[in-house]
Order: structure tokens, then C-alpha cells, then sequence
């Protein structure tokens, strides 16, 4: 589904706007209207104040209050439409007041792109925006607050949905197909059963992230398409696959890929040869995510027979892909799992989430690792999974090192202390366009950032 840009005539939200409109939303306080307290487990819900019939008084509406990044429902709501200007609604979202959009879904597009160059022309002004900190960890760390900041101002424009997603606006899409997509299987499932209010910014995540999922992301050294799911990460930077393609596999029997997310890897070690992996994600979303994809690549395993042989799924495109890769292709298991599945194998890999800090959202978790935790967990596990003479594979890019948030030192010596002994390392740099981006704030770090494949192992004695 694709929004275009096009607007009403008259009705342009960054600049006619209706002066009567305009002067009551100045002068008038939103109004706040108390939700009544919220049971444990129910969903959070929003309240606003609403003019109803011909004399326009107002009464008190509510709704189910839907944030993926878990924000709280806004405290003040005012009613807004067309006739609203930009610099209103902007000045009304820094203030905290969120505005619940009655207008044309496309005009409140076009406002929220105008908050938005607000928002950036605020962060680039000349002496306005602080000069970023040479300390690296201090910039990471207000880069995320000013991130944070923003994603929560322009995530005051609120949408309507009427129970079946659908949404009671001019031109509105029909995004009923995309958000069952993204709510299955997570707590929110029964969304569309009643109305909601979700952020128009929330809103437009999920569409991106419908068409990412129905086009994918080309993955060069598998020869295919992986298709990401909302919430779950995607192999977008891919020079870490390079390094799974290329480093020699020291075994083709059995290989471990902990937190597998799209399944990139587990598929990537199938194709390579190597007959059973066993993928585990602590993820829901990922998981089945992981099944769509490898069940479309022809490499997920059913569940193993009475004879305990592992059968394959019907492959799709089986032509193109025999003729690229010699070897037969393995088969791929999926288990939910915290790190590592029951038992040994000569190869167990890992892709860590690269940078310690806290999510602050939960597709965020498979980029932020606070404290180092899955690192730390794997590193400390990964011992008792080896098998002898095997081999687990570390992919961390050095960024939180650049960004001052890990040491180096502090690597090897949780390596160290798990009795783990660098065998090897592989290194690539990073071919993303954010390292080109002089005006990233984080540039210096980026572009310097060098991605690794250790190669660990335990030590004979
Ligand atoms: C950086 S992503 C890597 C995904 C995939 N392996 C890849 O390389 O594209 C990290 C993954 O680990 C998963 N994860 C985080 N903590 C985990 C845990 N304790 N056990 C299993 N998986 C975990 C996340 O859900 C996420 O899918």
C-alpha cells in the first residue's frame, strides 16, 4: 500500500489554515479528561473531550490506547482537522497536548512531515543546537535522548480506528491486513475487535514495514530475498553475512544459531552444507518470522519422524538455488530458547545485539543489549555447548567500543574468563550509507566502525 502525497486544495495543514481554529486551539487550554483507573493487565486507554450533536457540547470519549514503544496515552487531547496550522500543531505536541486527527488522512501526512522538518530544523539551527559533546558516550547518549524526544513529539498526532481497523477518515488506506500483520501473536492480537487511537507515526512504521516484508531484502551471498517482520531485525547491513559465507566451516553435521531473528544465518549455514541447524530466538515475532522464511528458501525441517528423520518442505524455487550452491542443503529446526539449545555442537554462532544500552521500544531489543547481557550469556554458555575441537562464531561490530560504551578489554576478558581462546578473526568494514553521513552525530564512530567474526574456542589441556 502506498499513501501519495497529494493534498486538498484549501486545506494544506503547513500553511491555510482556518484563523477561527486556530485562535481557540491558542487560547483555550486542551481539555483533560481523566481515565478511570486502569485494571492490571487491561489495556491502557486514552480519553478525550469531544463536541457532539448540532449545540456541540462536549462529551467524554475513550478508547484503547495502542504504542508499540510502549509510551503512555497522552494526558491532554485536543480534537483537530484540516483547518489546523503547522506551527499550531507543533507548538500544541511540544507542549505535550496530543492531537486526535478528524481531518483527511492525507493532510495529516502532510502535517506530520511538516512537524517533522520542524523538529530537524530545530536540531540543526545554528546556535541552537548544542555542539555534540567530544566524549562519544555523551553524544550517544543525548543522540538517543534527542531521538526519543522526537519520536515522542511527533507522536502526538493521533489516528482513529473504528473495531476492524478500519479508520474513519477522507482517503484513508485500508490497513486492516497490516496491522493484524503486525499485532499477531503479541498481546495487542485482538486490537481491531474495538476502536483505538494509535500515533499516525506508529501507523506509517507499520506500513513501511508491510512492504519491506512483502518485497524483502536481497541477501547476495544466499542468492535470495529474506523478508523481515515487523519487529524483528533485518539483515539490512549484510557485510556481516560475507564473513558467515566465507569463514571455513570447521564441521557440515551440526551448527547452533542463537537469537536466529529472520533466520538469515541459520538459512546461510544450511546452504553452505551443513546438515541440521538448530535456531533459537526468544522472540515470538522472530520466530515466526524465521519459519515463513526458511520455509520459502525450502530449508525449515518438520518435525522429526518416527525413525527421527528430518524431512524437508517443498521448495519454491528449488532450481535457481541448486544450481548456486553445490553442496546439498541442510535442514533448519527452530526452538524458542534463551540462548542456547539442549546439547552440543561443533559450530555455534551468534549475532549479539552490537550496542549495550537499554531498548526503549520493543523492536529495539534486537539492536540494544543492556549491559552486554546476550553477549555476556553467550560468551559465559558457550563453553558447556562445544563440542570438542568446535568452534562458536562471535559477530560484533566494534561501535560500542567507538562510542565508548564497551572496552575492548572488557571483551577479552569475559572471552578469558568463560575459558574461551580467540582462534581466529575476521574483520570487514561496513558499507551502509550512515558511514558517508557527515552529519550523523555519531559520524566519527560510524566511520571508523569495523564488523568482526571471532572465532573462539576451548582451549585442550
Ligand atoms: C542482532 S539480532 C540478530 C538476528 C540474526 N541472527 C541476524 O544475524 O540477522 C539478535 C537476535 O537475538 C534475539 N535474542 C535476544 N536475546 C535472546 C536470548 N536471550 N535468547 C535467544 N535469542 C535472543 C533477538 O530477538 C534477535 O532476533
Amino acid at each position: 500500500m502506498s499513501a501519495s502525497p497529494d493534498r486538498v486544495a484549501g486545506a494544506s495543514p503547513d500553511g491555510v489554515a482556518s484563523a477561527a481554529l486556530d485562535a481557540l486551539a491558542a487560547a483555550k487550554p486542551a481539555t483533560v479528561a481523566k481515565p478511570r483507573p486502569q485494571a492490571p493487565g487491561e489495556p491502557a486507554q486514552i480519553v478525550w473531550e469531544e463536541a457532539a450533536g448540532a449545540e456541540g457540547a462536549a462529551r467524554t470519549c475513550q478508547a484503547r490506547w495502542r504504542s508499540e514503544s510502549g509510551q503512555a496515552p497522552p494526558r491532554r487531547v485536543v480534537v483537530a482537522d484540516d483547518t489546523m496550522k503547522a506551527d499550531t500543531a507543533w507548538r500544541l505536541a511540544c507542549e505535550g497536548s496530543a492531537l486526535l486527527w478528524r481531518g483527511d488522512y492525507h493532510n495529516a501526512r502532510q502535517l506530520l512531515q511538516a512537524m517533522a522538518r520542524r523538529a530537524d530544523g530545530r536540531a540543526r539551527k545554528p546556535g541552537k543546537a548544542p555542539r555534540p559533546p567530544a566524549i562519544p558516550s555523551e553524544a550517544f547518549h543525548l543522540h538517543r535522548m534527542a531521538q526519543a524526544q522526537r519520536a515522542r513529539t511527533l507522536g502526538m498526532l493521533l489516528i482513529p480506528f473504528e473495531a476492524g481497523a478500519q479508520i474513519p477518515l477522507r482517503r484513508a488506506p485500508a490497513v486492516a491486513e497490516v496491522l493484524a500483520e503486525a499485532v499477531a501473536g503479541t498481546p495487542d492480537a485482538d486490537l481491531a475487535d474495538a476502536p483505538f487511537v494509535m500515533s499516525l507515526r506508529e501507523l506509517l512504521g507499520l506500513i513501511g514495514a508491510h512492504e519491506w516484508r512483502r518485497k524483502g531484502v536481497a541477501i547476495p551471498v544466499l542468492g535470495e530475498r529474506i523478508h523481515p517482520w515487523y519487529g524483528v531485525y533485518s539483515p539490512i547491513r549484510g557485510e556481516y553475512l560475507d564473513l558467515v559465507a566465507r569463514v571455513p566451516l570447521p564441521a557440515r553435521t551440526l551448527a547452533f544459531d542463537i537469537g536466529t531473528g529472520t533466520g538469515v544465518i541459520a538459512a546461510l549455514l544450511a546452504r553452505r552444507g551443513v546438515a541440521r541447524v538448530l535456531a533459537t530466538d526468544l522472540s515470538p515475532r522472530a520466530l515466526g518470522c524465521a519459519q515463513d522464511n526458511l520455509a520459502r528458501l525450502g530449508l525449515l525441517a518438520e518435525a522429526a519422524g518416527p525413525g527421527g528423520a528430518l524431512r524437508a518442505t517443498t521448495r519454491a524455487n528449488s532450481g535457481a538455488t541448486a544450481r548456486a550452491h553445490e553442496l546439498p542443503a541442510g535442514r533448519v529446526e527452530l526452538l524458542q530458547a534463551d540462548l542456547f539449545p539442549p546439547g552440543r555442537a561443533p559450530l555455534v554462532v551468534c549475532n549479539p545485539p552490537w550496542v549495550p544500552a537499554k531498548p526503549s521500544s520493543a523492536i529495539e531489543q534486537a539492536v540494544y543489549d543492556p549491559d552486554s547481557r546476550m553477549l555476556r550469556c553467550f560468551l559465559s554458555g558457550l563453553a558447556e555447548h562445544l563440542e570438542e575441537g568446535g568452534e562458536g562464531w562471535l559477530i560484533l561490530s566494534d561501535l560500542a567500543e567507538r562510542l565508548g560504551l564497551r572496552t575492548r578489554a572488557h571483551l577479552l576478558g569475559w572471552i578469558e574468563a568463560a575459558g574461551l581462546r580467540v582462534l581466529g578473526r575476521e574483520d570487514i568494514r561496513p558499507r551502509h550509507g550512515k558511514v558517508a553521513d557527515a552529519d550523523d552525530p555519531l559520524h566519527v564512530a560510524r566511520a571508523a566502525e569495523t564488523t568482526s567474526l571471532w572465532r573462539l574456542g576451548v582451549p585442550k589441556h
